[in-house]
């Protein structure tokens, strides 16, 4: 088995029994201390309840207005939202899907057709490299670190047939700057390879908020983002991924998006236009309070544990990693589940080599705040060298 994709799959999830983190999510969600998922799991605001109050008037509009107005008004609430104003709005050109898992699927399906490997982020959600590597792709990774300070190598470039990059990443929250996005940009359209990106979390921080589209269009490269609704709002997985590309893209994704579906539910349409305009007018800066707080919960519940440290202190995404010098995430992962709290090992998310995964655990802050920190309690006591 060593060397087999199964193999690796084991490998990588040793001591849990499951083969990805989704399965490792599927335990998690019956429990009232589910810190698994990264889906958004908190309370409604003020200004959301409201939104779900309308939900019949929402539902009566989808029945009589025309689907392609709603997606169009759904599209530009949502990119005018996160400070995407140069999105593309041709029609065909923002495909929207019932998740960005099915966004990915799409995509993953039309690079097949391609020759050359593809490049990927290293870590991120295992997912992504799944679902690849399920469509027959070769996965070379991209460390972060140096993906974030130099440019890619000539010769690695030059066997790929895209570059894919998760930003904000899940689950170290790093985000890749305007700068670095430009010289990606510019190197891909130099050598011929498609630039995608997933930018599922890029609502919970500003610093992604600039127009990456802008840039994409500017840099003469063939480019796809996934966008996500999923994350943000708590809205019982009714959601949104899209698959936004450039013209001339020269993939077939909208001939697999009409194998996949036809499109997402005018009801749907109409909630993340509505959240989106509640997000534009004060709904975001009130997540990313939320969140900070949720953060400072686990960092502060935490900070005099000699044992334990943090990994990604710049993060605003809406999961926090937490670095275990003494036992290995797998294992605390097993002893929160004692006191049935699930959070996530970290092997998985290092899908090229599993093993330096071991000293993280991560936590989805997007949750009830009572709960959490009753988590945070009981991780404290498991932390706990003794
Ligand atoms: C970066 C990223 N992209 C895509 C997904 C998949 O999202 P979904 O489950 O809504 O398809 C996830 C899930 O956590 C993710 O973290």
């Amino acid at each position: 088995m060593p060397g087999t994709l199964q193999g690796k799959a084991h490998a990588a999830h040793a001591g849990s029994g499951a083969e990805n983190l989704t399965q490792l999510e599927f335990l998690a969600l019956n429990s009232e201390f589910n810190i698994a998922d990264g889906h958004a799991r908190q309370p409604l605001t003020p200004g959301q309840s409201k939104i779900v109050n309308d939900l019949p008037l929402l539902f009566e509009e989808g029945e009589k207005r025309p689907v392609e107005e709603l997606e169009r008004e759904a599209h530009a609430a949502f990119f005018k939202a996160l400070g995407q104003h140069s999105y593309p709005s041709a029609p065909g050109r923002v495909l929207s899907c019932y998740s960005s898992s099915v966004a990915m699927e799409i995509l993953s399906r039309a690079l097949s057709g391609t020759t050359g490997s593809v490049a990927l982020v290293h870590p991120t959600f295992d997912n992504i490299a799944d679902l690849l590597r399920g469509n027959g792709l070769k996965l070379v990774p991209l460390e972060e670190g140096p993906l974030h300070e130099d440019d890619l190598a000539p010769g690695l470039l030059k066997s790929v047939s895209c570059v894919f990059v998760t930003t904000p990443n899940n689950p170290t929250g790093r985000v890749m700057a305007p700068e670095r996005l430009r010289r990606l940009a510019e190197q891909c359209a130099e050598h011929g390879v498609v630039l995608a990106l997933d930018t599922s979390f890029r609502g919970f921080d500003t610093r992604a908020q600039y127009d990456h589209y802008e840039i994409l269009d500017a840099s003469g490269a063939r480019w796809v983002v996934i966008e996500d609704t999923g994350k943000l709002w708590p809205t019982l997985d009714l959601k949104v991924g899209m698959l936004a590309h450039s013209e001339h893209l020269g993939l077939p994704v909208e001939k697999i998006y009409s194998d996949i579906l036809l499109g997402v539910s005018p009801l749907i349409l109409g909630m993340v236009r509505r959240f989106s305009e509640d997000a534009a007018a004060g709904g975001l800066a009130e997540l990313h309070e939320f969140i900070a707080a949720q953060r400072a919960v686990v960092r502060s519940g935490l900070a005099d544990l000699s044992t334990v440290g943090v990994p990604d202190p710049e993060s605003r995404a809406s999961v926090e990693r937490v670095l275990i010098k003494h036992m290995s995430g797998t294992q605390a992962w097993d002893a929160l589940r004692e006191h049935n709290i699930y959070a996530l090992p970290c092997r998985p998310f290092y899908w090229a080599d599993p093993d330096r995964g071991d000293p993280t655990l991560r936590l989805a802050l997007a949750r009830a705040s009572a709960p959490l920190s009753q988590c945070v309690r009981a991780l404290r006591h498991v932390l706990t060298p003794r």
